[in-house]
C-alpha cells in the first residue's frame, strides 16, 4: 500500500498509538518502515501510515485475534497446489496460511519479521521452521521452493516479487492470497480466483472498533515460474 493510501485508510485503532510508539519499534523495523515516509510528514500522519506495523510489532495478539475472525476462504486453500517438497510462507504472521501449507507441503518455512508474531506462530506450529527476515531479502538460495506463498502481505512491489520469483523453482508456483491490487496481478497474467464473499464469524465489538469490520481473504492470485 502506498504511503498516502495507508494514511487515509488507517483503521480507527490508529488513535491507540502515538509517535512515542514508533520509537518503541525494534531498530531494524523502524528503519525499514520509516524508509517509506516522505520528508516533512507530521507525527499523526506517520502514526496512521504505520498503523499495521505498530500492531504487528507492538500488539501482535490483536492481529492474531483479528486473523482468527478472518479465516481464509476454503475454496482458496483447496486451489493451492499440493505436494511441494518445500513451501514458503512469506509474511506469515501468526500462521493463518502456514497451518494450511503444512498438509500440502513436505516441509514448510515461515518468514516473519515481527518477533511477537513469530512467538505465536512457533507456539501454534512447533514443528515449523520460522525465520526472521524481510521479503525484500529472503535468506534462501535461488529456486529452492516449489510453492512460495503469502497471505494479505504484499502488493505489486517489484523488490518483493523479484525475491519471490528468485526463490521459486522452475515449475513451482507463487501464490498470493488477497494481495493489494489483485487486478494488477491479473493484468500481468496471474491466474485469479475470487471466492464468494462470506459473513465473518461472530466476533467481539472491539475488533470493529479497532480494525473496522473483518474482511476474510477471498482472492487468490497464482503464477507458475
Ligand atoms: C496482514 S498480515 C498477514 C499475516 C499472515 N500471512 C496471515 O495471513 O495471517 C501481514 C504480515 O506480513 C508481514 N510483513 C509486512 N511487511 C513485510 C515484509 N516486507 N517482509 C516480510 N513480512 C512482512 C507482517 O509482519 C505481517 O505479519
Amino acid at each position: 500500500m502506498d504511503y498516502e493510501q495507508a494514511v487515509e485508510e488507517a483503521p480507527p485503532g490508529w488513535r491507540h498509538f502515538s509517535v512515542e510508539d514508533i520509537a518503541r519499534l525494534p531498530h531494524s523495523v523502524r528503519t525499514h518502515e520509516l524508509a517509506r515516509v516522505p520528508p516533512g510528514e507530521d507525527g499523526e500522519r506517520v502514526v496512521r501510515a504505520l498503523f499495521w506495523s505498530l500492531v504487528y510489532h507492538l500488539e501482535p495478539r490483536r492481529w492474531d485475534e483479528l486473523a482468527s475472525f478472518e479465516p481464509i476462504h476454503p475454496d482458496l486453500v483447496e486451489a493451492l497446489p499440493q505436494g511441494a517438497d518445500l513451501g514458503l510462507d512469506v509474511g506469515a504472521g501468526s500462521g493463518r496460511l502456514t497451518q494450511q501449507l503444512v498438509s500440502r507441503c513436505h516441509d514448510v518455512i515461515a518468514v516473519e519479521p515481527s518477533a511477537g508474531l513469530r512467538t505465536l506462530l512457533c507456539r501454534r506450529l512447533p514443528s515449523i521452521h520460522v525465520v526472521a527476515a524481510w521479503a525484500e531479502a529472503l535468506p534462501f538460495p535461488d529456486r529452492c521452493s516449489q510453492l512460495t506463498a503469502a497471505c494479505g502481505a504484499f502488493g505489486p512491489d517489484e523488490a518483493v516479487l523479484s525475491e519471490l520469483r528468485r526463490v521459486t523453482a522452475p515449475g513451482g508456483v507463487m501464490a498470493l492470497i488477497s494481495p493489494e491490487r489483485p487486478e494488477w496481478f491479473e493484468a500481468q497474467g496471474w491466474e485469479r480466483i475470487t471466492a464468494r464473499a462470506t459473513r465473518p464469524p461472530d466476533h467481539p465489538a472491539w475488533i470493529d472498533d479497532f480494525f473496522g469490520p473483518p474482511s476474510p481473504p477471498r482472492e487468490l492470485l497464482m503464477a507458475k515460474v
